[in-house]
């Protein structure tokens, strides 16, 4: 399976913080917040990655990702011209995707806990049997979100994208499995009244078919919402308090990437060396001496 990341978008609800600089290059705490939904596709074990952004924007992704082989991955890039919506990266991504199946991350979803990885596996696996997965996080408001009902089998039944009276109070975070037919299906969608090529829209073709699966976030797993200020301070006071707590780091990318194998401890290390300066440089080189 390869991963898109969709870190596009002007941020509004962010101005002025994001006048000059992509949302996703903003830090969550100690990290861009790129790393985050980066981290997700790394714990999933996908290695081959797009990363989507504007044409003012895409340059400075390069400039702190580069081709990923310093995380043991490989990262392409590729710009969208135009706000057309998040299903346009299915298009943009035509082929980069090839004949394989894909996750869509949305660069400005954060994760964090528990079951993640194993969540994650599962929906690799489910999406080539069954064609889509998506996840429901209960929230009390719904309203501001894709909203998915399902059955007691983890069907879909419906899903809204921002609906005025939620059928249920499970939103659908920006994470996405689906198999290949997704390129043709994203081709065939119609712009909505907003003029964007809705995930929703997609979503809702696999439902047609019977084949959108919903994954449960519950208690284990949280979902931060970084999307203006005070959600932006909440994400990062969880980040620090977590990771001061436990000692361990949420989405270091380096660690993620030493622990799964895809990079040596001398890689590691030299990473750690690169930013040493920092608490985070120092939590990189202190996991060799643990
Ligand atoms: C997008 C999706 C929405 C989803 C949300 C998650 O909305 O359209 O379905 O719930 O991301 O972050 P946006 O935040 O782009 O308005």
């Amino acid at each position: 399976m390869k991963g898109i990341i969709l870190a596009g978008g002007k941020g509004t609800r962010l101005y002025p913080n994001t006048i000059a600089v992509n949302k996703q290059l903003l830090p969550i705490y100690d990290k861009p917040l790129i790393y985050y939904p980066l981290s997700v596709l790394l714990l999933a074990g996908i290695r081959e990655i797009l990363l989507i952004s504007t044409p003012e924007d895409i340059g400075n992704f390069e400039k702190l990702l580069g081709d990923g082989c310093q995380i043991g991955v490989h990262i392409e890039y590729e710009v969208q011209a135009e706000p057309r919506g998040l299903a346009d990266a299915f298009i943009i991504g035509e082929q980069f995707i090839g004949n394989d199946s894909v996750c869509l991350v949305l660069g400005d979803n954060v994760f964090y806990g528990k079951d993640l990885t194993r969540m994650l596996k599962n929906s690799i696996e489910l999406a080539e049997e069954n064609g889509a997965v998506i996840f429901g996080f209960p929230v009390k408001d719904p309203r501001e979100f894709g909203v998915v009902e399902f059955d007691s089998d983890f069907n879909a039944i419906s899903i809204e994208e921002k609906p005025q009276e939620p059928k249920s109070h499970y939103a659908v975070p920006g994470l996405y499995f689906y198999n290949n037919e997704v390129v043709e299906i994203a081709k065939n969608t119609k712009p909505s009244a907003r003029g964007e090529l809705e995930i929703t829209a997609v979503n809702n073709h696999y439902l047609n078919e019977g084949k959108l699966k919903v994954m449960c976030m519950g208690r284990g797993i949280s979902w931060l919402d970084t999307g203006n200020p005070k959600g932006m301070q909440k994400a990062g006071n969880f980040v620090k308090t977590v990771q001061e707590m436990q000692g361990f780091y949420i989405s270091c990318i380096e660690e993620i990437a030493w622990r799964r194998g895809y990079i040596s401890t001398e890689q590691l290390v030299s990473l750690g060396e690169k930013y040493k300066m920092t608490e985070y440089g120092q939590y990189i080189l202190s996991l060799v001496e643990q």
